[in-house]
């Protein structure tokens, strides 16, 4: 697995979301490697973590505890973005004693619905016809707000662009296939934050809500001006309620 591995202290683990890498995490490396360790991986298939090869969310969760084991990380604080946050939830469940504190960012705990599942069938056709360059155009309006900053559209265009076929059809079945866990987040007993963007399409602020209000002590935060990568398109206000939850955070 390619991996950022940047600063010292407790450690933080990024998981990207879909279809990006783990460059999607610049704008919070400087601002948390000043207090923690930060460990960013490229989730299988995407970025420099090749080959890609089919996996499921639990496999995916093994691959991280086999990360954290070799680079001797006992327990780590856990932050996933959209398909990020897919993976938190089965590495928490596996391994939660390896969790000291879980980040929810625009992701939700339920798995897909009917029509969720046939959407991602259409864009594993569609990919498979036309190949990962039917992304960006595809995804852009959906992951970022109206409006977004010019820089920040070429950013995640640019990681976009970059992606593998075969990794971006794997990731949708395994976001396809994900199992529920909305019937056992209130079983979670570590420190929580949800996080969701004011202006995010994929997953609404209704629901990040209620999915925080079913997770014990759970915090819930807005990031205003900003639509499904809130990490990306207000870094200053996620920056601020990130740090202020992994050194104050508590039950
Ligand atoms: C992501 O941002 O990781 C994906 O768009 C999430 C999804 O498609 O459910």
């Amino acid at each position: 697995m390619k991996v950022i591995d940047q600063g010292k202290g407790p450690a933080i683990l990024l998981l990207h979301a879909f279809p990006l890498n783990r460059t999607m995490w610049e704008p919070q490396l400087d601002v948390l490697s000043s207090k923690f360790r930060v460990i960013a991986p490229d989730l299988r298939g995407f970025g420099g973590s090749q080959p890609p090869s089919p996996w499921t969310m639990a496999e995916m969760a093994d691959d991280l505890s086999a990360l954290l084991d070799d680079l001797e990380v006992k327990t780590c604080a856990v932050a996933g973005v959209s398909m990020g946050g897919y993976i938190a939830l089965p590495f928490w469940s596996a391994y939660p004693e390896r969790v000291s504190k879980l980040v929810l960012a625009n992701t939700r705990a339920r798995a897909d619905n009917d029509t969720e599942k046939a959407a991602r069938n259409e864009m594993i056709a569609a990919i498979q016809q036309s190949g990962s360059g039917t992304l960006p155009d595809r995804m852009l309006p959906r992951l970022l707000r109206p409006n977004a900053p010019m820089d920040v559209v070429q950013t995640v265009r640019k990681m976009i662009e970059g992606v593998d076929t075969a990794a971006a059809t794997y990731a949708v079945m395994a976001m396809r296939d994900r199992v529920d866990f909305s019937t056992t987040v209130h079983r979670i007993t570590c420190p929580t934050m949800v996080v969701t963007g004011k202006d995010d399409v994929i997953i609404r602020t209704e629901d990040s809500r209620a999915m925080a209000d079913s997770i014990p002590g759970c915090r819930f935060v807005e990031v205003p001006e900003s639509g499904h990568l809130s990490n990306l398109e207000n870094p200053n206000e996620f920056n601020r309620v990130l740090m202020d939850f992994l050194l104050y955070g508590g039950l």
